[in-house]
């Protein structure tokens, strides 16, 4: 049981929640989550996903977030980071991955060993990893999954949810997917009305944007994960940092 302000987060709680909430606006699932958990932070992967921080900080003054730094991202994506950071008048944590394994994965198997052994290996060094020792620390986070981003893995993604694969045995995590029943149209129509700032890769033809050897643009009508790990299968499409969504009965 996760002890927030009003609710105590049991799984029939949530379940409840899910049915109250999931027709309810982005903003108000936001306002929600961040009046029950103080300890709450949104996870930025500095794509389209900056509509959360627009809306937040439009809710709450100093608001947690963070981005994990792969190593292996965009300038662009860096760019947009820190251009969000000092728009917003916000702290955003960056994190890195252990340093050391980084360097004994690239000793053994160069910097490219995704192409070959799938994406897990590296994705579970650079990107999970730091994700659990973040996720640690809190009591709730705030994603930027939607459901059209993947119908193979996201299709069925809760507003709210117990995240199995990220609590432990004496500390239940919770996270929140506001945009999960938001189409891409929808999450760009907000972004055009409220001046919301984007990822200059959007404007060369990336609509999902995740590392820069493992992303790629789409042509026009192809699905946005097209472009992610194209040499692997949509089911694989998942690094590890919603492995939730590949647990069945996951809300
Ligand atoms: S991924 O798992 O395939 O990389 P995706 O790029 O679709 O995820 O992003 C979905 C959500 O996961 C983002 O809106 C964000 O909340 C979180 N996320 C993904 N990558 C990162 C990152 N590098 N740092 C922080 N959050 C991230
Ligand atoms: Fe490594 Fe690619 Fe995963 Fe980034 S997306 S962590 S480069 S496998």
């Amino acid at each position: 049981m996760t002890l927030a302000k009003d609710i105590c987060f049991t799984e029939t709680d949530i379940a409840k929640l899910e049915s109250e909430y999931a027709s309810k606006r982005p903003q108000d699932i936001l306002a929600f989550a961040l009046k029950q958990f103080d300890n709450i932070t949104i996870s930025f992967s500095g794509a389209e996903d900056v509509v959360l921080i627009d809306m937040a900080a439009k809710i709450k003054r100093n608001i947690q977030i963070f981005s994990i730094d792969t190593g292996r991202l965009h300038p662009e994506t860096y760019q947009f980071i820190d251009r969000v950071r000092k728009q917003y008048r916000i702290k955003i944590d960056v994190i890195s991955p252990d340093a050391a394994e980084v360097e004994a994965l690239v000793k053994e198997k160069g910097l490219f060993s995704f192409y070959k052994d799938g994406h897990k290996e590296c994705c579970a060094i650079r990107k999970v990893k730091p994700l659990r020792r973040k996720l640690a620390t809190v009591d709730a986070w705030i994603t930027g999954q939607r459901k059209d981003q993947n119908p193979a893995t996201r299709a069925s993604v809760p507003v709210i949810q117990l995240d199995t694969a990220f609590s432990s045995s004496d500390r239940n995590l919770i996270k929140f997917n506001p945009l999960a029943n938001w189409t891409s149209a929808q999450v760009w129509q907000y972004i055009h009305a409220n001046e919301v700032p984007y990822n200059q890769l959007h404007a060369k033809g990336f609509t999902s944007i995740g590392c820069e050897p493992c992303t790629r643009p789409v042509l026009p009508n192809q699905h946005e994960r097209l472009g992610r790990w194209w040499w692997e299968n949509a089911a694989d499409k998942e690094c590890g940092f919603h492995e939730i969504n590949l647990t069945p009965n996951n809300n």
